[in-house]
């Protein structure tokens, strides 16, 4: 079976937990969070780092950062994990949902200013796939209006738009170190801030509501109870984990990339016959190589190709259902329609990809593709 993701180990991981373990601080902010921070901070250039628990909770930070009150509303793709939108909606506000681009999963940012109102507090572009939303016109809008901007870059790791790293342009940017991401610790996350003036709030809501951060570096002379907050810091041993995944981030980078490359080049052929779509990348845009997938004609297609590619012993799987028809929203989302979202709801399809991949794994799963498309295709290969 070639399995969708497959947990990669960089071989520092286990040792590095035998170290915080020994060293008898395994509660959070310790030496190996720090390194983690700073690791993150250096080679991204990001203002504060705050490692999470999950990419969930550094939202739900950013919601507690951005005062978000019942009634603010706030912009988001339609086509996205259901965590984008959670950390709001528990603060009461209403979602607006935008619609993909028509060629990408990303929302598209030249259609936002419309939904904009006098309610509106925030804007969530979501970086698909580690692919960059077209962030110049969105953070123009955040300027006109007023609005601060958090990056969902829960995928988009070591991805650029316009040299710039992604999760360090918005006001707020938040990561997600979750098993099935580029590095990984189970679960993880973290919360970029970029703007100043909520870098020290940032690390209170953190820690519990609490300036411990600022007494541990002797610049209060007891801590306590300051601010809204709650326990979003993971433990040292998370961290430890995390800091062996980072260290190898570009050599993990560099492969998931490769990986890509290959299945973009094999994949193309039948992409420009039209047998289906490829991901494309904009010309302000990086790939990080954390997903590849197709997008199918139609759902019925889809779901065969699923099936076949299984008999094969190749889990593909799809993704997102689109969070304005979901069973939750349905009835609070205005009625608008989203063709787009709905399309990649519908169709789209990610192919295996993680680390130990080989390109022999990779031939086969295109072989098995182009053995479907011919079997259920007039058209003549
Ligand atoms: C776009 C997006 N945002 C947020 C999340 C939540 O990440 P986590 O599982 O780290 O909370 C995910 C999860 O995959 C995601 O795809």
């Amino acid at each position: 079976m070639i399995p969708f993701n497959k947990l990669y180990l960089s071989g520092n991981e286990t040792e590095y937990i035998r170290q915080a373990v020994e060293s008898g601080k395994i509660s959070g902010d310790g030496v190996f969070t720090k390194k983690c921070h700073n690791f993150f901070k250096n080679k991204y250039s990001f203002n504060k780092c705050l490692l999470t628990t999950s990419c969930t909770d550094a939202l739900e930070m950013a919601s507690v950062l951005c005062n978000i009150l019942p009634g603010d509303e706030v912009i988001m793709p339609s086509y996205t994990f259901v965590s984008t939108s959670n950390p709001f909606v528990l603060k009461g506000a209403r979602i607006i949902f935008a619609d993909s681009c028509e060629d990408n999963p990303n929302m598209d940012a030249h259609a936002i200013e419309k939904l904009v109102t006098k309610k509106t507090k925030v804007i969530i572009p979501v970086h698909y796939a580690g692919v960059a939303c077209d962030m110049d016109p969105i953070m123009e809008l955040s300027r006109t209006h007023n609005l601060f901007v958090i990056e969902d870059a829960a995928q988009a790791i070591d991805s650029y738009y316009k040299q710039q790293p992604l999760g360090g342009i918005g006001h707020l940017g938040a990561f997600s170190f979750h098993e099935t991401k580029n590095i990984v610790s189970g679960e993880g996350g973290a919360l970029v801030v970029n703007k100043q003036d909520l870098l020290s709030r940032s690390e209170i809501i953190w820690e519990k509501g609490t300036n411990r951060a600022a007494f541990y570096r002797g610049e209060v002379d007891k801590y306590g109870w300051v601010d809204v907050g709650s326990s979003f810091l993971p433990s040292e041993i998370i961290a430890a984990f995390l800091l062996a995944q980072m260290e190898c981030i570009d050599s993990i980078q560099k492969k998931r990339v490769e990986l890509w490359r290959q299945y973009y080049e094999a994949l193309s052929p039948l992409a420009k016959e039209g047998y289906f779509k490829i991901p494309v990348i904009p010309d302000y845009a990086t790939n990080n190589g954390h997903i590849f997938y197709l997008v199918c004609n139609s759902n019925e297609e889809r779901s065969a190709l699923i099936d076949w590619l299984k008999k094969k012993g190749i889990h593909a799987v799809f993704h997102y259902l689109a969070l304005h028809c979901s069973p939750f929203y349905i009835d609070k989302h205005d009625g608008r329609v989203l063709p787009n979202a709905d399309h990649f709801s519908n169709c789209l399809v990610r192919l295996p990809m993680y680390y130990e991949l080989s390109e022999q794994d990779i031939g086969y799963v295109v072989e098995s593709i182009i053995g479907y498309y011919k079997k259920s295709a007039s058209k003549s290969f």
